[in-house]
Order: C-alpha cells, then structure tokens, then sequence
C-alpha cells in the first residue's frame, strides 16, 4: 500500500515570526477545508528554513493532527565537519526531525548539487533514520529533445545507488513547471510516474508530482492513479491555500 504524502517546500521563505503567524492560521484552515474523501493516514509536512525548525517543532502539537511534520530541506553527508553552511543528519534528529528534501533542482542548478553528492546525501539521511525525498525531473530542453525519459532514468540510476527503497520518497519536478504557473499536464505527470516506478525495486514508493501545484489544480493531480502525492513551494506559503491542498477531494 502507498501511502500519500502531501508535503510543502517553503524554500528561503519566511522568518521566524512570519512562520509563527502561518501556525496561528493554519489549524483553522485545515478544519474548514476537511473534506469526508480525505485520507485519514495520509501524511502532511512543510519542510522549512534550518532557522524555522526548532521553534516549528514546538508549534506542530497545537496543530492537532498526528500525521503533520516539520521537515527540513536539505542536509550533508558528514557527521560534523569544517563545512562551512552545511547542517548534519545528527543536527536534525536532534530536533526530531523525520523528512528532509534531497536533490532538489534548485540545489542542482544553484548550487553545485551532482548526482554523487545528492547519493551521498541519501546515505545519509538513511543511515540516520529521516526519510528523504529525492527530487529529480527535466528541463525545458531535455523535453523539447525528447530525453525526459533517458534523463529521469540517468538521475535514478545514479541517485539510488545502495539506497533502501524502503525508506524512500521520490517527487517527479519537471524543473519548467517550477514556479512557473505551468503545471505537467497531469496525465503526463502519471505517465512519467509511471516510468519512474517501473524503474525501482521497490513498487511501494510513493511518488509526488511536484511543480506549480494549487489549490485549483490539486484535486485533478490527486485523481491520477500513480500520483502519490505532490510537493508544494510556492503554494503552500499561504495557510488556507494548503490546508485546501492537504484536504484535496
Ligand atoms: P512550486 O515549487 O510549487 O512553487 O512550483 C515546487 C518545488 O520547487 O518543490
């Protein structure tokens, strides 16, 4: 059984006390939109800023809901080290810390991010009980060429090498519809799923479409059998806009 994972990406967005203000709403939001056809063991988080996990922590039991962590949105290889900016897996559990985003196209378009460190990262992550979710996704480019397939495949191969497909969660971001307003077709989003899961050993991953996802389009990329869940940026800023996404129909 796969289980959906409705997870919101706050990216560099929010200070502590814009954060606190979210958390205040938030609550509200998530009772007026529950829907009957929500699934009761579904599971919800919004990875934050490092300066937002602690004091989020502490604010996630007034939510009432047992299935909503706070995540965190990238993390190193090394147990400690000289790596200047750099945030540890032991740093994270610390704070209780179960999820944490792992290669996304941001890291691997602004910052350096390769196949092997985000492998690494993986390893990580794993070693030290959080559950990563791997991002991998084409360009406009590698699209238009036809290469979506061979490239999604290429990621995959080289991301998941020794990696326990047991603790694993996988977001399919085709990096065009990032923040960009352009959602995936969804059938082609449950297509590219698809090729994703035929790849694995595992056919119990769950898999989120992630790009330009809203409130007004949740309910149709829910309703595509492969689709597991979806990963939230820009979307999920807004309190009452995510909590109509958490309770899609
Ligand atoms: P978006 O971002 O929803 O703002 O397109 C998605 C993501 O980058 O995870």
């Amino acid at each position: 059984m796969r289980k959906v994972v409705i997870a919101g990406n706050w990216k560099m967005y929010k200070t502590q006390s814009e954060a606190k203000t979210f958390f205040s709403e938030f609550p509200a939001h998530l009772k007026a939109t529950a829907s009957e056809a929500a699934i009761a063991d579904q599971q919800i988080l919004i990875c934050v800023p490092y300066t937002n996990l602690a004091i989020l922590q502490a604010v996630v039991p007034a939510i009432g809901n047992a299935n909503f962590s706070i995540g965190a949105q990238n993390v190193h290889w090394a147990e400690n080290g000289a790596f200047t900016g750099e945030i540890s897996a032991p740093m994270l559990v610390e704070l209780g810390i179960k999820y944490v985003i792992i290669g996304h196209s941001e890291r691997r378009q602004f910052f350096g991010e390769t196949d092997d460190t985000v492998n690494k990262r993986l390893k990580a992550a794993q070693t030290h009980g959080l559950t990563p979710i791997l991002c991998v996704g084409e360009s406009k480019q590698q699209r238009d060429r036809n290469e979506t397939e061979s490239w999604i495949f290429s990621q995959l191969a080289a991301d998941l090498i020794s990696i326990d497909q047991n603790n694993l969660i996988i977001a399919y971001e085709p990096i065009w519809a990032i923040g960009t307003g352009v959602t995936c077709d969804s059938t082609e989003a449950n297509r590219v799923i698809g090729l994703i899961r035929s790849k694995l050993t595992n056919p119990n991953v769950t898999i989120q479409y992630g790009g330009s996802v809203k409130s007004d389009n949740i309910d149709e990329i829910m309703s595509q059998p492969e689709i597991d869940g979806v990963l939230v940026g820009g979307a999920s800023l807004d309190p009452s806009g995510f909590a109509r996404i958490v309770n899609y129909r």
